[in-house]
């Protein structure tokens, strides 16, 4: 018997950040920007009151979440479409409007899944440099040429931590030609509170060639749902419906997002935790000479050139102990860097005991 052949794929398949340690029960998990503070208190309610069926398919087009969303954000309804997470609007995307030879543009150190998708439709992905960790608008700008179709950008940007200001990123969309779509993933918007930052669908809600990603992953606490939604042009979201698997969200995902939506106070408390313990943690790891980038999102990139212990030690001392960082070297390829997420009060409590006893 042969095995018939099939697409020879030259991809680095994208690793999660890791979630057991072998023989260690309780694990600390600050590796997959997850919520620091669980789901909301309102989407818990709902999941465990309302009677679930599970036999009929889910509403295959979200239709009152859509509502939901658009009444939150103020935008319209007929723009959005959702995603099983906003990893399979990425990959709907690459599908839509990438043909063999057609290239994007991703600043080198970007989140992983815009390579991926782009490479699996056979567009060649170009890397923008970036300065001191930063997405350059020039050397975007210098990649650009006849076959470039999309830019994506996440703002802030994982695992680095950074962002480009409103200036920044309106200057950008007005240096790129028109017919390039600049997608701009909004996945941690609700953390940033800078006053500079301003969110891509705050930004673009009206432009035609600016496509927006949002996601239920981050503060919403809903990773495991697998939900997020997309922002943009209505032909663009017409012919997105037209590829999109006919029932991709499920009923709970739907239900538990709406919820989330409502839960204004939810949202606060964990920007106001993450606030605090960003600070807190950074200014403590500060004394041991780790530093990170300027407080964004709900995660630090560490950074270890100037600490007396390399990344990799400190990440493994730290493993022994069930408190799991994310390496940067694998994919992002970032060495001697550790990117940390903020997790709740006691997490942060033990990363702050553990890392005291490495150090002392
Ligand atoms: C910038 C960015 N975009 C998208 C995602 C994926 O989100 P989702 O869970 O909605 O697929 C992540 C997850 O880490 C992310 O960091």
């Amino acid at each position: 018997m042969t095995t018939v052949r099939f697409k020879k794929l030259e991809i680095e398949a994208y690793e999660p950040g890791k979630s057991i340690v072998k023989k260690i029960k309780r694990i600390i998990k600050l590796s997959a920007n997850e919520s620091a503070l669980g789901i909301s208190p309102k989407a818990k309610k709902i999941l465990s009151n309302k009677k679930l069926n599970f036999t009929r398919y889910p509403d295959g087009k979200s239709k009152k979440l859509r509502d939901q969303i658009s009444k939150k954000f103020r935008c319209n309804k007929d723009k959005i479409i959702c995603g099983a997470g906003s990893d399979e609007v990425i990959q709907m995307i690459c599908q839509l409007f990438l043909n063999p030879k057609d290239e994007v543009i991703v600043p080198q150190f970007s989140f992983l899944m815009y390579r991926i998708y782009a490479k699996i439709v056979g567009a060649k992905v170009i890397f923008s440099k970036e300065k001191n960790y930063k997405v350059s608008i020039p050397e975007i700008l210098k990649k650009v040429n006849k076959k470039t179709k999309i830019v994506f950008l996440a703002n802030p940007n994982n695992p680095t931590g950074t962002y480009l200001s409103k200036f920044e990123l309106v200057e950008l969309r007005k240096k790129l030609r028109d017919n390039i779509l600049l997608v701009i993933d909004d996945a941690y918007a609700e953390y940033m509170k800078n006053p500079d930052y301003k969110s891509g669908l705050d930004l673009f809600k009206n432009k035609k060639n600016v496509f927006i990603l949002r996601t239920f992953s981050k503060i919403y606490g809903l990773a495991s749902l697998r939900i997020g939604w997309g922002y943009g042009d209505k032909k663009i979201i017409s012919a997105l419906n037209q590829i999109k698997p006919p029932f991709n969200i499920n009923e709970v995902a739907q239900l538990a997002a709406q919820e989330s939506l409502k839960d204004a106070k939810f949202i606060s408390r964990s920007v106001r935790h993450n606030l605090t313990y960003a600070k807190k943690i950074k200014k403590f790891l500060e004394k041991y000479d780790i530093s990170s980038n300027k407080i964004s999102a709900n995660f630090l990139l560490l950074d270890f050139s100037k600490c007396k212990l390399k990344a990799k030690l400190f990440d493994q001392k730290l493993k022994r102990q069930g408190i799991i960082l994310r390496s940067t070297e694998h994919g992002y390829k970032i060495k001697n860097m550790l990117r940390l997420t903020v997790g709740s009060r006691a997490d942060c409590q033990k990363f702050i005991h553990a890392v005291k006893g490495i150090f002392n």
